[in-house]
């Protein structure tokens, strides 16, 4: 194992330790939606959003870990939202996520449903914890109160119909269409991906305090970083290896999705994929403590066969 591999498996096991730590109990007449709801967050995935989340906290100098743990939690609890539903008989009808029966097969597409909305529900209700944890010792410049609040509207927006809905809406209507425009396969992969790694990287980095240009910085690399994991996703979804990818393969073809792929084909996607994470490395370059952990990440995300 490289010691990136070593490095990348240790914060994504700090990252699911936060994680467990927010879930909710399984009981009273509404646990089977919480069991639902757990067991889709905690059948694995490589927790890429909350593991950039902490790391742009680390490199923004960022102190108090209470403060960026509710949020950790919660992006990743609405990126599982957003798989349990993307897999639905009603969208891409998928039945294998994270090396695992996907929730609707396990507990049928009502409580699917529901775990979803439970879990976005709750990826809120987490979040707002972080307005009851100790702030009061050297926290940073600035009003803590502000870069809270303002964690909070990047969290919201950057999911809904200005983000991941959006994208998610717009991949759905390019279904079937023989030659959907390069632009709208743009916006699809910008808001139905990117918008995520970029709430993941500025929340990380607003907690800890950075400024305005360097979240501008922040949002223009990740949405780079966004777009290039979407093309090597849907890379994978043709050469993957099901075993090792831990979802089906071919799923896209199935559904008549419109995907860089399908419009530039493989050997431009790769091309783009390393294009794109070159772009963004550069971007974060400029920031101390980059070389350490992120820009290898961000090497990772564009050779990753998972
Ligand atoms: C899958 O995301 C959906 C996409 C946006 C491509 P990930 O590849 O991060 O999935 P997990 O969290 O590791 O399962
Ligand atoms: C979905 O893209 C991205 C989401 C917002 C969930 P895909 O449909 O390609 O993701 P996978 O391949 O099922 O993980
Ligand atoms: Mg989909
Ligand atoms: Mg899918
Ligand atoms: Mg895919």
């Amino acid at each position: 194992m490289s010691d990136f591999d070593k490095m990348l498996d240790c914060r994504a096991a700090e990252a699911e330790d936060i994680i467990k730590s927010f879930l909710p109990a399984e009981e009273g007449y509404q646990k089977k939606v919480i069991e639902a709801m757990n067991y889709s967050v905690m059948a694995g995935g490589k927790r890429i959003r909350p593991v950039l989340m902490l790391e742009m906290f680390k490199i923004f100098s960022g102190k108090d870990k209470d403060l960026v743990a509710p949020f950790a939690a919660a992006i990743e609890m609405i990126h599982t939202y957003s798989l349990v539903h993307d897999d639905l008989p009603a969208m891409d009808n998928d039945e294998y996520r994270r090396g695992r029966k996907t929730t609707h097969v396990v507990y049928g597409a009502g409580m699917a449903t529901l775990a979803g909305d439970g879990l976005l529900n709750y990826a809120y209700e987490t979040a707002l914890k972080v307005f009851l944890c100790k702030t009061n010792t050297d926290p940073f410049d600035g009003d803590i109160s502000d870069r809270r609040a303002k964690a909070l509207e990047i969290l919201a927006r950057k999911a809904g119909i200005y983000g991941m809905v959006g994208g998610q809406c717009a991949d759905i209507e390019a279904e079937g269409k023989a030659a959907a425009a390069s632009e709208e396969l743009i916006f699809i992969h910008e808001n139905k991906t990117a918008a995520m790694l970029e709430s993941s990287m500025m929340i990380g980095a607003i907690l800890a305090g950075a400024d305005k240009k360097a979240l501008d910085d922040i949002e223009q690399a990740a949405r780079k970083i966004g777009v290039a994991f979407q093309i090597q996703d849907d890379v994978l979804d043709v050469t993957g290896d099901e075993a090792e990818l831990g979802k089906p393969i071919g799923s896209d073809e199935k559904n008549e999705k419109t995907t860089y792929v399908t419009l530039h084909g493989l050997e431009e996607s790769k091309e783009e994929v390393r294009k794109l994470s070159d772009e963004a490395a550069s971007i974060l370059s400029k920031y101390d403590g980059s070389e350490e952990f992120l820009i290898p990440l961000v090497k990772w995300m564009i050779s990753r066969q998972k």
